[in-house]
């Protein structure tokens, strides 16, 4: 991947560039400041992610914007290379020449470290007929198993055999099939709707996913000579053509950094202003933090929130969009943890997505388990501490609770964070919060 600020071609000559490598990097928090200002929030990687896989569906230039500069696009760029496309990153512009595609194989070394990258499977299949991808394992919250992406595709004609880890399909041809999702998937609604995009005949997908990175991904599918009907709504009638033109699109804002964003107000009694953010696809916790007293004023592109003195307590369940999102549960109990009573909080998309709470212990907060579901008594002082990031989400928890605690909060192993938030520490020091950036 060619990152060079002014690369004047699409040269992928540093295509083995390995991902910003942040693995020995910890964050130093100093809780008890208030943050006050403006933040710019960047597009959404779970936009951006499936959008990328996408280009493998189309020969020539794509032209993607506002990608957000993740390690976690780094990755899904490598992926696309190792398939013979090439990739320029310019700011956050990316071009993406997929013309001749050298490779149907990810392998096991990129996608262990992104399960994403399974989203190159159905556009490997629909254009090439063939592809070997790597079986993602598990994760740190449970098995997240890929049974529909894989039902789905055989229902469409993929007879996919497992080979020593992976995923193949050979000289398979796409045909048309009704399809409907048993539980709802983001993953797998993204995979079948690209994958349907070239298959003989007409497509239908039932109870499929409408989160915002979904419907995006379907208007720039139909923007390049796709024919998606049903977008926004639970069914879509997919009718395959024979080729579709190269991208051309501009990656939706992400409503999970925004969300964050919020809960960090929230959580230090602040007030700030999102932009270039879209409220719309905040809704669910907009209206949560609103019911622990937050003031929240809502424009199109533009956020501004007032944190309450201290927080109220909240029962939060997660559901598919537009429910309260699984990937802001671990903030919410950050909140959760220092608000004013008892808060319940369930996940009910993945039972174990629950490894923030032994660190969110040892900052002083109450919480105990039960299954899937946890019951967070608030109390009024977290103490800085050692702490060890998990995930993604789990990491920005910490983040979240570290800004409030009293002292130094120092957080380990955020690799995980960069893969997620596109300069989260330099966002909030400008917002006024003492972060430092340090190789342990
Ligand atoms: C899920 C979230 C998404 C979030 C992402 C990363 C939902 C509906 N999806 O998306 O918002 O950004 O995690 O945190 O909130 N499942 C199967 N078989 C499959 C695929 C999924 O049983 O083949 C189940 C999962 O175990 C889960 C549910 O379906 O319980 C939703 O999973 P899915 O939406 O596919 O997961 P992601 O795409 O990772």
């Amino acid at each position: 991947m060619d990152v060079t600020p002014d690369s004047p071609t699409l040269d992928s000559s540093t295509a083995t560039e390995p991902a910003r490598s942040t693995t020995m990097d910890a964050l130093i928090i100093r809780g008890g400041r208030r943050l006050s200002g403006r933040v710019e929030i960047s597009g959404a990687k779970n936009a951006a992610l499936p959008m990328m896989a996408a280009t493998l569906l189309a020969p020539g230039v794509h032209t993607l914007r506002n990608v957000p500069l993740l390690s976690d696009t780094r990755t899904m760029a490598r992926v696309l290379e190792v398939l013979g496309a090439r990739v320029e990153l310019r700011g956050h512009a990316c071009k993406i020449d997929t013309s001749n595609l050298t490779s149907v194989e990810a392998p096991y070394d990129l996608v262990r470290t992104m399960r994403a990258s399974i989203y190159v499977l159905g556009p490997l299949l629909a254009r090439m007929g063939a592809a070997r991808v790597s079986l993602p394992g598990g994760c740190a919250w449970g098995p997240r198993p890929v049974n529909l992406h894989l039902e789905g595709l055989a229902a469409m004609g993929a007879a996919l055999e497992l080979d020593h880890g992976y995923i193949v399909g050979r000289e398979v041809r796409l045909a048309g099939a009704d399809f409907t999702f048993e539980t709802v998937s983001v993953g797998a609604t993204a995979q079948l709707m690209m994958a349907a995009t070239l298959a003989a005949g007409t497509t239908t997908l039932g109870n499929v996913a409408i989160e915002p990175d979904i419907t995006a991904l379907a208007v720039a599918l139909n923007a390049c000579g796709a024919r998606i009907e049903g977008v926004g709504s639970r069914t879509l009638t997919i009718h395959g053509v024979k080729g579709l033109r190269p991208l051309d699109t501009t990656i939706i804002p992400d409503r999970i950094e925004g969300a964050t964003f919020l809960a960090a107000a929230a959580v230090t009694g602040s007030s700030i202003t999102l932009e270039r953010c879209d409220s719309g696809h905040m809704g669910a916790a907009i209206r949560t933090l609103e019911q622990q007293g937050c003031e929240i004023l809502a424009g199109n592109a533009e956020v501004t929130i007032t944190g309450p003195r201290r927080p109220a307590a909240v029962d939060v369940t997660t559901e598919p969009f537009p429910g309260f999102p699984t990937d802001m549960q671990a903030q919410i109990m950050s909140v959760c943890a220092i608000a004013d009573g008892v808060s319940v909080i369930r996940d009910t998309i993945y039972l174990d997505r629950f490894t923030h709470v032994p660190e969110l212990v040892r900052l002083g907060a109450d919480v105990r388990m039960d299954g899937n579901i946890a019951t967070v008594t608030g109390v009024e002082r977290l103490q800085g501490a050692p702490v060890m990031a998990t995930d993604i989400r789990a990491s920005a928890a910490l983040v979240l609770a570290a800004l409030v605690a009293e002292g130094e909060t120092r957080i380990s192993r955020i690799y995980h964070l960069d893969r997620g938030y596109e300069s989260l520490d330099q966002k909030l020091l400008k917002l006024g919060a003492s972060v430092e950036r340090i190789q342990e």
